[in-house]
């Protein structure tokens, strides 16, 4: 089944400290970003990609984009202020398709089995989205003391990629737009909306690069699927 994605890209990445968008660092000598990106450009299954950027960077990225001859991109959109509003500015521009996958460009360790895992789930149910369990134990804490210890059976650590049907999707940004609501995922929009949200168990490659540790991981993470592949 077909599907378009979402990558917001017009972050700017301060936590990771490198004095440019964390997207065009490099792993294994390619950007992050072209890593993301070649994932979907290999997906048959997918028909279109949009890509939020910051304007001054979109030069930049659609001659990254030539050079590596990613050629599904559909449009560039302005992002915004927070990732949200980058996610929305791509879906208003995009025209109605069935399925829509919004996913962080700074996640490139994403695989084709979690993408048709969820756009599955997207089929049967709606709503997506990708997770894996909480490894640790888990606590709550205010102001330094332990309040609580949750139970770790049901929590999850969400990434993305999310899932949805377009029309489900459009209309959860379009309410949260109309009230100033802001939600740290997709889901978080649709979930207000009384939808009922499936998740995909994922994997713990699929970091997001925060920091300049991720970058050490990205590298052995990339070094053992090299491995594996011999
Ligand atoms: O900052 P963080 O890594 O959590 O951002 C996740 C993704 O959202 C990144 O790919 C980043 O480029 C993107 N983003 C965006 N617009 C913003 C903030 C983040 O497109 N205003």
């Amino acid at each position: 089944m077909n599907y378009e994605v979402v990558l917001p890209a017009a972050g700017s990445g301060k936590r990771m400290g490198a004095g440019k968008n964390k997207l065009f660092l490099l792993l294994q000598n390619k950007p992050i970003l072209i890593h993301t990106l070649n994932v979907f450009q290999e997906d048959d299954n997918c028909t279109g990609i949009w890509l939020a950027v910051k304007p001054e960077e979109r030069d930049f990225i659609q001659q990254l984009l030539q050079e590596h001859g990613i050629t599904k991109v559909k449009g560039l959109p302005n992002g915004g202020e927070e990732r949200q509003h980058s996610v929305h500015s791509c879906i208003k521009e995009m025209e109605q398709v069935d399925i829509v996958l919004v996913h962080d460009a700074a996640r490139p360790f994403i695989t084709h089995e979690i993408i048709s895992s969820l756009v599955k789930g997207v089929l049967d149910k709606g709503a997506a989205i990708a997770g894996v369990r909480a490894k640790d134990t888990m606590k709550k804490v205010h102001n330094g003391v332990i309040v609580e210890t949750v139970d770790r059976e049901n929590l999850w650590m969400i990434q993305t990629p999310q899932a949805f049907r377009f029309d489900l999707l459009y209309e959860a940004e379009d309410v949260a737009e109309k009230v100033g609501f802001l939600g740290t995922d997709e889901a978080m929009l649709v979930e207000r909306l009384g939808y009922p949200v499936h998740i995909v168990e994922a994997s713990y490659d699929n970091i997001k690069m925060t920091t300049q540790e991720d970058i050490v991981l990205g590298e052995a993470i990339l070094r053992k699927r090299s491995l594996e592949k011999i």
